[in-house]
């Protein structure tokens, strides 16, 4: 296995290099000029294989305004993958041709699958309803730009917080960083999984929008997974359950920001857009700028490349998550990290008792 420095989790960094990225991210969206040929001559694989428009859009025009080339499919059904060729195989050819790649697909943990075989460093665009690092740089820049901190936040994050990867990152992130608390406002099915609320101090849940809106810094929207949903009812029975409206953001306060990864469904009505409080436009668009500094400091800087697997085999454990990767590629090492008699899965985080 080669030791490239991958993005697969944010922790995957240590915090003083989100600092770094957030500051380099900062410095050129204030200059972007000087950065212009920083990436001549590189060339970044982009494997798409789940839709995306920011992610997918911002990390092409990143790399090509830092004066780099991109290759890559938006489409797997418009690659080989369409003959039923594996990740492994698929992502260690694209890796070849790279300099960097970044990666979207549907199953947990398969980013770092692909990494263990890659030939360039991969960056996780978002595994299934695991994780979505560079969202969180994006939303940390906005934080910090916006707020002018990243500590001491009370930060309300709404929705679908069982299927939506970035607020798993986001989470994980900024419970880093002093004084921040969380409150969790969604149905009691779509609550946190136990592996982000476990580390937390200080969290709580709420149902209502309205009870916990008033005492926010930050309101964080999330749509409604419909992809990730077992069955069509139950998607619809929580699909308009919890909208923002001008309503409601009447018993906000005034320094409130209100942030959604987007795509937005249902659950920001569009007569919020024009509230000055409504950041969720902006924060897209920031996401280029920390995409273009993740990319100078991945290829530029010496990193020390994470320890992708860190576990064992547990005596013939399995992975007891239909989602995870290591349902779908057979070849991989089967790897948990055990603690107190229960076992996490080193792909998709899912934690069982052995
Ligand atoms: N926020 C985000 O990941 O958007 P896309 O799915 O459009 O990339």
């Amino acid at each position: 296995m080669k030791n490239f420095n991958h993005l697969i989790d944010l922790n995957d960094f240590g915090k003083p290099q989100w600092d770094e990225i957030i500051s380099l991210g900062e410095k050129i969206m204030d200059n972007p000029h000087i950065y212009e040929a920083s990436c001549r001559g590189k060339i970044m694989g982009t494997l798409f294989y789940e839709p995306s428009t920011r992610t997918q859009m911002s990390f092409q025009s990143a790399m090509l305004r830092l004066g780099g080339g991109i290759i890559g499919f938006d489409n797997p059904t418009a690659s080989s993958v369409m003959k039923g060729e594996s990740l492994k195989d698929t992502t260690k050819i694209v890796s070849s041709y790279s300099d960097i790649m970044v990666m979207r697909h549907p199953v947990a943990g398969s980013v770092k699958a692909a990494a263990l075989t890659a030939d360039c460093p991969i960056i996780n665009a978002g595994d299934g309803g695991h994780l979505h690092p560079t969202q969180t740089l994006t939303d940390m820049l906005t934080l910090h730009k916006e707020k002018g901190r990243l500590t001491g936040l009370r930060i309300g994050i709404c929705g679908d917080l069982k299927y939506g990867r970035t607020v798993h990152s986001l989470v994980k992130a900024l419970s880093c960083y002093e004084g921040n608390s969380f409150v969790f406002i969604s149905a009691d099915e779509l609550q946190m999984p136990d592996y982000i609320t476990a580390p937390l101090e200080k969290w709580s849940k709420s149902d209502s929008i309205d009870e916990a809106i008033g005492g926010l810094d930050v309101l964080y929207m999330t749509r409604i997974q419909k992809e990730r949903f077992p069955s069509g009812e139950e998607y619809e029975r929580q699909a308009s359950r919890y909208i923002l409206d001008p309503g409601k953001l009447k018993k906000a306060g005034e320094d409130l920001i209100v942030l959604h990864p987007l795509p937005r469904l249902h659950e920001i009505d569009a007569a919020v857009d024009s509230d000055p409080r409504a950041l969720y436009f902006k924060q897209a668009h920031y996401g280029m700028y920390v995409r273009m500094a993740l990319i100078l400091i991945m290829l530029n800087y010496d990193i020390t490349p994470p320890v992708l697997l860190k576990g064992e085999t547990h005596g013939g454990a399995k992975c007891k998550n239909d989602n995870c990767i290591l349902q779908n590629e057979p070849h991989l090492p089967q790897s948990f990290i055990k603690n107190d008699g229960v076992i996490t899965c080193e792909y998709c985080e899912s934690r069982f008792a052995l």
